[in-house]
């Protein structure tokens, strides 16, 4: 079969590199695209989020599945406008894409299914919500109800930052995604995600992982998209990943079809766990960026069965394989990141585990030009391991972007520190 992946990060790199190696698939194209992205498929110009734009290229190459990487075509209701074109889709619906676009919907889903999560309050003037948080006191979260890429939350440790998150963001620091303000009680204890498909009705758990968000060793700096991530996440032992299906993940997929807005996809459950209780944080409809790239390699061409098995609405039949196996992805990010930094520098070596069936240099954002790779985002490379070990998997990784030769380049040395 065709298929056609949307969006061209490091995400995409990894579903495209699992799904090329399945023999149901004949050509493979993805939309836009990257320096690696190219080596396992045919890049297209095409722009994610014109529904029609992808309809059209659909039919012009006879494509038979559509996979859909990030939020922002999903939440444009792009898989809505292929399966009423017909062609069989990968990723929820606009209105199931809720749970990740709005805060407030996904506590309304978690009130109605009675999912653990933080208390809440949803506001939408500055002045309710300033009193609100003078009356609860910090530690307390404050989150712009929108999207905001990755940008929309703060944890305030005291009263004048909850203040100062509140008036930023009726002020318009988060555009549109922070008119509405949900505040949240601050939760305590250790995070973890887990990813579940979908396909309406019935759920197949593919995995765990735990991310660094924080840009510098130590869990220190900014906050990041994710500076590197490894699968399975110890947290998650079987009794809190049983509680956290029972009492959060099947609630909630029946809730939506209770509504007739079911959820067909990858559901990205964030938790807080505390004494083996898993507590919601977060609902995001696609894979995580670096999760995915530690999730395929571990999954292999089997994703793409599942993949296709979830848009058919076949997960009832599906299985995973599972290796006893772990992986671990470090980012390779342009310094200054997340902040400013340049774009255009060199990149070289990136042949150094050509051969290594252990490793996958997976490409976030990178280019071609003049015959060299070039660096064109913030997070560049997620150099990715597999191993019988985390520890293992781990030395794979930093052995392998230790042998990368990008000056203007800078990672994490200590991926995976909570698990070891
Ligand atoms: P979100 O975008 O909702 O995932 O939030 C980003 C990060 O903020 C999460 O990964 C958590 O580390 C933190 N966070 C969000 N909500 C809470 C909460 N209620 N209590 C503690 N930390 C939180
Ligand atoms: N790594 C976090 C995310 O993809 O949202």
């Amino acid at each position: 079969m065709n298929i056609l992946i949307l969006g061209g990060g490091g995400r995409e790199h990894a579903l495209a590199w699992a799904i090329n190696q399945n023999p149901k698939c004949d050509q493979l194209f993805c939309a836009p695209s990257n320096a690696g992205i190219a080596e396992v498929a045919q890049c297209v110009a095409l722009n994610p989020e014109d529904g029609d734009a992808v309809v059209e290229f659909c039919a012009a190459e006879s494509i038979d599945f559509v996979v859909i990487g990030p939020e922002a075509p999903l939440a444009a209701g792009v898989s809505d406008t292929l399966r009423a074109a017909g062609i069989l889709t990968f990723g929820p619906s606009k209105a199931a894409a809720q749970l990740e676009a709005s805060k407030t919907f996904t506590k309304e889903i978690c009130t109605a299914c009675n999912a653990p999560t933080a208390a809440y309050a949803h506001f939408t003037d500055a002045d309710a919500a300033l009193a609100y948080v003078r009356r609860q006191g910090a530690p307390i979260v404050i989150k712009a109800d929108g999207l905001a890429a990755g940008k929309g939350v703060v944890v305030a440790m005291t009263l004048p930052e909850a203040e100062a998150a509140i008036t930023d963001m009726f002020a318009g620091s988060f555009g549109a995604a922070g008119a509405e303000v949900v505040i949240e009680e601050f939760m305590e204890g250790e995070e973890a995600s887990f990813f579940i498909l979908s396909d309406g009705e019935n759920i197949l758990p593919i995995g765990t992982a735990q991310d660094h968000k924080r840009a510098y060793d130590g869990d220190q700096g900014p906050n990041t998209g994710g500076m590197g991530a490894y699968s399975p996440a110890p947290v998650m032992t079987p009794e809190v990943t049983q509680k956290a299906l029972d009492e959060i993940v099947k609630p909630t997929i029946a809730e939506m079809a209770r509504r007739s807005t079911p959820y067909q996809g990858v559901l990205y459950a964030g938790f807080m766990i505390k004494n083996g209780q898993p507590r919601l944080v977060e609902y995001n409809v696609r894979f995580g960026d670096p999760e995915c790239q530690v999730l395929m390699q571990r999954l292999g061409a089997q994703a793409l069965d599942a993949l296709l098995a979830t848009a058919r609405g076949e997960l009832d039949s599906a299985r995973i394989n599972w290796a006893d196996d772990h992986a671990l992805t470090v980012v390779y990010a342009a310094e200054g990141y997340p902040g400013d930094y340049k774009k255009g520098t060199v990149i070289k070596g990136l042949n150094v585990a050509e051969d290594d069936p252990f490793v996958e240099i997976f490409h976030a954002g990178t280019a071609q030009k003049d015959g060299q790779t070039i660096a064109t985002g913030g997070r560049v490379l997620a150099v990715t391991a597999r191993g019988g070990t985390l520890q293992q998997a781990r030395t794979r990784a930093y052995d392998t972007i230790a042998k990368i030769d990008w000056p203007e380049g800078f990672y994490r040395k200590d991926i995976g520190w909570r698990a070891l």
